[in-house]
């Protein structure tokens, strides 16, 4: 990445307006809890994990203008701040994960001052966002084992440099691979309705120097019958204890036509994806957005006025159909309720 995509400096909260790319790289700094709430919503931080990073630092940027004279006071601020965002966006569970985690601060350390307290919470914020760099590369080293030299890797969305700190899940192992050397091509689905495949994917690998042919979605099935891809990699936004993934609109119907032509798919994701209080993919919530996304998203009207819309921005993979899951800890292959617990553990 050119620069990250969030960045914590001098207790500022910058990140790069992904609204405004591919044609601009302009980052802007969220000032207060509403800005990140609303940075979050429109998708000028996108992606799981970097939805994650950005909300932990969200609360940090939501507290840290007050002046507390006792402990409980800036409990409840905290409280009350992650509840806020947490109502940003529901499906990718790194979200309540790093806003879970910052509320633990509070329980964690009990006896603490509010002036220790409040240090203790912006580490923590500083660590999730530390984190997940060196995650990203370890999933990236991880996956490199699964790609062979000289293919040719089909994704969906961006799960890249964009959706985390710096580096990517699915784009980290394609990162990871390039950089061991092996010769890689990426066929890039556009993503509609909003289209982070050819905005964001295809731009963030076009700078990484990574040959990248962008399709339309429905040139998937084509693409595969005309054996092009060895491999599809995507990230997620929330994986069941059973496996059952859910990703942006479209990555089920990938894995259907991955399935049917023989081609491995596989899931890059950190820990903090897993989500072991649903047993199935069926009680994930899936986040409905605009219909203006729809009908207005290419800067001009593609639909005739008052037309009935239906816009999932997921949907959910049956773990069938999935070949192995990527992580910081290593690969995971079926049977995936086992071994998911048994590797991921219980985070
Ligand atoms: O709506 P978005 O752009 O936030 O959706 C992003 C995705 O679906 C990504 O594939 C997912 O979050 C994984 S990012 C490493």
């Amino acid at each position: 990445m050119p620069v990250p995509t969030i960045l914590w400096e001098n207790e500022e909260l910058t990140i790069i307006d992904q609204t405004k790319l591919p044609l601009v790289l302009d980052s802007i700094t969220l000032k207060t809890v509403e800005d990140v709430w609303d940075a979050i919503q429109k998708l000028r931080v996108r992606g799981a994990p970097a939805i994650g990073v950005a909300a932990a630092l969200g609360v940090i940027v939501g507290i840290r203008n007050f002046q507390f004279d006792d402990r409980t006071a800036l409990v409840e601020k905290v409280k009350q701040v992650a509840d806020y965002l947490a109502t940003s966006r529901p499906t990718a569970v790194n979200l309540f994960w790093a806003l879970d985690r910052m509320k633990a601060v509070c329980d964690r350390y009990s006896s603490a001052t509010a002036a220790e307290l409040m240090a203790k919470l912006k580490r923590e914020a500083v660590t999730i966002l530390e984190e997940d760099k060196l995650i990203c590369r370890a999933i990236g080293r991880s996956g490199s084992d699964l790609v062979p030299d000289d293919s040719t890797i089909l994704t969906h969305c961006n799960a890249g440099g964009l959706a985390t700190v710096d580096y990517g899940t699915a784009l980290g192992v394609i990162y990871a691979a390039h950089e061991a050397g092996k010769n890689i091509t990426v066929y890039a689905d556009e993503t509609r309705p909003l289209l982070q495949g050819s905005r964001l994917t295809a731009w963030e690998l076009k700078e990484s120097g990574i040959p990248v042919t962008l399709i339309c979605d429905n040139t998937a099935a084509k693409v595969m019958h005309e054996n092009k891809i060895d491999l599809v990699i995507v990230g997620a936004d929330r994986i069941a204890a059973n496996g059952d993934t859910a990703n942006k609109i479209g990555t089920y119907m990938v894995a259907v036509l991955a399935k049917a032509h023989g081609i491995p798919f596989y899931v890059a994701a950190p820990s903090s994806t897993f989500d072991f209080s649903l047993s199935s993919g069926e009680r994930i919530p899936i986040e409905e957005r605009d219909p203006i996304e729809v009908v207005h998203g290419m800067g001009k009207q593609t639909a005739p006025d008052g037309i009935n819309v239906y816009s999932p921005a997921f949907d959910v993979t049956p773990a069938n159909l999935i070949t192995a899951f990527i992580t910081e800890k290593g690969n995971i292959f079926p049977p995936f309720t086992e071994n998911i617990r048994s590797t991921i553990g219980t985070k």
